[in-house]
């Protein structure tokens, strides 16, 4: 951890103790030499519980790398990441294994849905590889897939669901056993539009419900779900707005 990061890390005046998420100068560096593309360089963003974040920015801006390197999928190349209070860094890979289960759910833009598993066998995995015993996985597997309107498809497969519902599946294995921070990488991205407001009500419900959320999106529309929308160009913030500046620019959510 470097000096700023353990600045950032210490219960000082500045560091906000409800953060879920906090990158710390995060940079990342692809490849080496002329061919190095620098997708982020040094960002520094909060995402506290009962707040959703969206990150807007034209393709190839850093959204996916800055959200990959939160859920620890892949590490900076300088900065820090803390989850939960607990920087990444200074887990092993066991540990880190662990804070992804517990804490985090992803909802990628491809579902990642397990073709040979039903909808609710997709729910209740990530649970049974953490250790729940069977009867309590399938309890909070149940009541994840109710909270996105999908209590009648427990048995079905991906391949028998439409996109939308493949989504909220996918949405409801990120959420289920109250993990606190949701990073999703355009959930909506392949939804109509009706389906993708009732995917963004998800999230934000979930967000209200105590969670962290960040969300990469495209769309302005879905964007205004947001509390704060973080605008990344090559790699770097170079804006912010909040919900109230965003009503003015985007219009009202709902
Ligand atoms: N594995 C990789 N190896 C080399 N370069 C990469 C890799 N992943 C991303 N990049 C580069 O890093 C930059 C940021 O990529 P990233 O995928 O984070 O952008 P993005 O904002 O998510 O774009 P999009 O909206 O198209 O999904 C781009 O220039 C991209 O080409
Ligand atoms: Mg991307």
């Amino acid at each position: 951890m470097d000096d700023a990061a353990r600045a950032a890390a210490a219960p000082s005046g500045r560091a906000e103790p409800d953060a879920v998420l906090r990158l710390v100068g995060v940079s990342r560096v692809y490849g080496s030499g002329e061919k190095a593309v620098t997708a982020l360089a040094g960002v520094d963003l909060d995402v506290r519980a009962g707040e959703l974040v969206a990150i807007m920015g034209a393709s190839g801006s850093g959204k996916s790398t800055l959200l990959s390197i939160a859920g620890g999928l892949q590490q900076p190349t300088a900065g820090e990441v803390i989850v939960e209070g607990r920087a990444l860094s200074s887990l092993d890979a066991r540990e880190t294994a662990r804070l992804r289960r517990r804490s985090l759910g992803f909802v990628f833009q491809d579902f990642n849905l397990i073709p040979t598993l039903t909808a609710l066998e997709n729910v209740t995995l990530p649970l049974e590889l953490d250790g729940d015993p069977a009867r309590e996985a399938r309890r909070l597997a149940e009541v994840a897939l109710e909270s996105v309107g999908l209590e009648e498809k427990h048995g079905a497969y991906p391949d028998d669901l439409s996109g939308g519902q493949q989504q909220r599946v996918a949405i409801a294995r990120a959420v289920v056993g109250g993990r606190r921070l949701i990073l999703a990488d355009e959930p909506t991205g392949a939804l109509d539009s009706v389906t993708g407001e009732a995917v963004m009500k998800m999230l934000r419900t979930r967000v209200d419900e105590g969670a962290a959320g960040l969300l990469v999106t495209h769309e302005a529309r879905h964007a205004a779900w947001a509390d704060r929308i973080v605008f990344l160009r090559d790699g770097r913030i170079i804006d912010e707005s909040r919900r109230d500046d965003a009503d003015s620019l985007l219009g009202p959510r709902r």
